[in-house]
């Protein structure tokens, strides 16, 4: 079967398009890198994408008048690479209705927090700030509306005594690897279908039981 052609979009550091990267070097992996697309030029993520010969396009937003201008390049781009999914994977850009219809359940992201909870920017200072004591990470489609839109993956981590920003965003950080790779490959398969704005996925194996913090057995 033809392998779902992808379009990642960084703004940085690019570690979950490393994820993605070496999930698709395995050739049984439904789905394959054909264009990274950056808006910041000295983005680390474009290095890594030239170390896996794939392409890369900077569409730096400086470079536009107005939001329509510079997402209308993005789209000309990833049409032109023939990527049929778009991927945000630290792309720190707000994208404009427009842009968000022309992809319409071909757009996803990745968020650093259990969604519908803390959207938007600094989500683990926000995390402890509240106290919670479950963080986590979700894949979902994109809508109008920041962070928000049909949830595809989560997953969960406990927030640990004496966590400060940077260990709570590492231990997410490490489950983002896993749950990106994940959702592109449940869409590539096609057992993802979108059903009253919630996300139903076939045959999916969940895995039973809850992550309790602190543990039951204190
Ligand atoms: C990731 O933690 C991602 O979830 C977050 O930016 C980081 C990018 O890291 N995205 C957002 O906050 C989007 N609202 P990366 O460049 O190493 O993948």
């Amino acid at each position: 079967m033809a392998r779902l052609k992808l379009a990642v979009l960084i703004s940085g550091r690019g570690s979950n398009l490393q994820a993605l990267i070496e999930a698709c070097r395995d050739p049984a992996y439904p789905a394959e890198i054909v264009l990274v697309l950056a808006n910041e030029p000295d983005a680390l993520g474009l290095e890594r994408a030239k170390a896996a010969n794939i392409p890369t396009r900077v569409v730096d937003h400086r470079n536009f008048s107005d939001r329509p201008a510079f997402e209308a390049a993005l789209t000309t781009a990833i049409e032109a690479a023939g990527a049929r999914l778009v991927c945000l994977a630290g792309f720190m850009r707000l994208l404009g209705e427009g842009f968000v219809r022309r992809w319409r359940d071909r757009l996803i992201n990745i968020h650093p927090s259990l969604l519908p909870a803390f959207r938007g920017l600094h989500t683990h200072e926000r995390a402890l700030a509240a106290g919670v004591r479950v963080a986590g990470c979700t894949v979902h489609f994109v809508r109008e509306n920041t962070d928000q839109g049909p949830i595809i993956v989560q997953a969960a981590v406990p927030v640990l005594p004496g966590d400060d920003v940077g260990r709570l965003a590492a231990r997410v950080l490490v489950q983002e690897h896993v749950v990106y790779p994940l959702a592109v490959r449940l869409i590539a398969e096609g057992r993802v279908t979108i059903v009253a704005e919630r996300v139903v996925i076939a045959d999916a194996r969940t895995p039973a039981g809850a992550l309790v913090n602190p543990g039951p057995e204190l």
